[in-house]
């Protein structure tokens, strides 16, 4: 997608262009490796679509997207450090390569520094804009113990898993969106649905996540392919496959919970996903979510011409890699 490279690099264009401080060279550093060193920048162009789709012409637009992303990095870098993450884009993760503490600070000031972007606009939008946005960042948080605490649970139904990624994920596309529509003087009505096909992204987003977690190459990836299994996450996959797994599979799976041969219980855990048919039956709940958010995107009350963007960035996070 044609359009999609541009943006990226407008977006890596303006976080270069970010002015971050050097010293204590200590908390600054990290935050200068983690932004050079690329991601899809999905989040911050969901903003820009949101405003082009209302033929939004403002150029301070930009502000508001790399409030997104630098928050979405503010996430990552903690995330990797609750995670035990070794690898993020391909490279060593801020917490591994110094240590959690200066991985928690150069994180907060990615959050705050957030903040000093998504205030950026014309007054009339601060409310509103702050409202959003704080309401997602708690429902990240919120989402992220959820998260944590399912490792240690072993009854964590389909329907708790949908809403702790709605939280610790969706939200942010949702609002991401939402921001996009703000500024663009959407009508309640527009804003609403938009926020819902975000949040419907999101979920197929999340669980071609936790697909790739299993299943990505290497190679491509850039993060640590199995970790998910490693850590006892409660994935879709997990779940999925722990509620068609026999008495004897089901036997191995709570055998494996305990595996400190990390390799070998990826592979036999991998084993069992394929036994079940798990990758196939993740996709189609994907593909449930991208449905529904297509209602919500048909729902808008804009020419469909100005929709393309937005399906053609959705129809590719459906198929990415990384
Ligand atoms: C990773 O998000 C965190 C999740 C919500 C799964 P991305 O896959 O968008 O990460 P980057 O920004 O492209 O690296
Ligand atoms: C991402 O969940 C949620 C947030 C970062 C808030 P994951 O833990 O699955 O994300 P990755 O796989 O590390 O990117
Ligand atoms: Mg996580
Ligand atoms: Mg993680
Ligand atoms: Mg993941």
């Amino acid at each position: 997608m044609e359009q999609l490279k541009h943006l990226q690099n407008d977006i890596e264009k303006a976080l270069a262009e970010l002015k971050v401080s050097h010293q204590p060279q200590a908390l600054y550093e990290p935050i200068r490796y983690f932004l050079s060193i690329g991601g899809k920048r999905i989040r911050p162009i969901l903003v820009l679509l949101a405003a082009r789709m209302f033929n939004n012409k403002r150029e301070d637009v930009l502000n508001q997207a790399l409030a997104v992303e630098l928050f979405h990095n503010f996430t990552l870098v903690h995330d990797d450090i609750m995670d035990n993450a070794p690898l993020r884009r391909g490279i060593q993760t801020i917490h591994e390569k110094w240590n959690p503490s200066q991985a928690i600070l150069s994180g907060d000031v990615l959050m705050i520094v957030a903040y000093q972007y998504l205030m950026r606009t014309d007054a009339q939008y601060m409310e509103a804009l702050m409202h959003s946005f704080n309401k997602m960042a708690i429902e990240v948080c919120e989402g992220q113990q959820m998260d944590m605490d399912f490792e240690q649970r072993d009854d964590v139904t389909i329907p708790e898993y949908i809403e702790m990624i709605r939280l610790k994920t969706s939200v942010l596309l949702g609002c991401a969106l939402e921001i996009g529509a703000i500024i663009s003087d959407a009508s309640e009505n527009d804003r609403k649905n938009l926020y819902d096909f975000g949040v419907n992204i999101g979920l197929a987003f999340q669980i071609q996540d936790d697909i790739l977690d299993v299943y990505a190459d290497a190679e491509k990836f850039g993060k640590q392919v199995g970790g998910d299994i490693i850590s006892n996450k409660k994935t879709y996959l997990y779940l999925t496959a722990r509620s068609h797994a026999n008495e004897a599979q089901n036997a191995i799976f709570e055998a494996q919970m305990s595996n400190s041969n990390h390799a070998e219980k990826v592979e036999i855990i991998r084993g069992l996903y394929d036994e079940l048919n798990i990758r196939q039956k993740s996709e189609v709940a994907m593909q449930e979510f991208y449905e529904k958010a297509m209602q919500h995107l048909g729902a808008i009350s804009v020419d469909e011409n100005n929709k393309t963007a937005l399906i053609g960035l959705a129809d590719y996070l459906m198929g990415r890699e990384v």
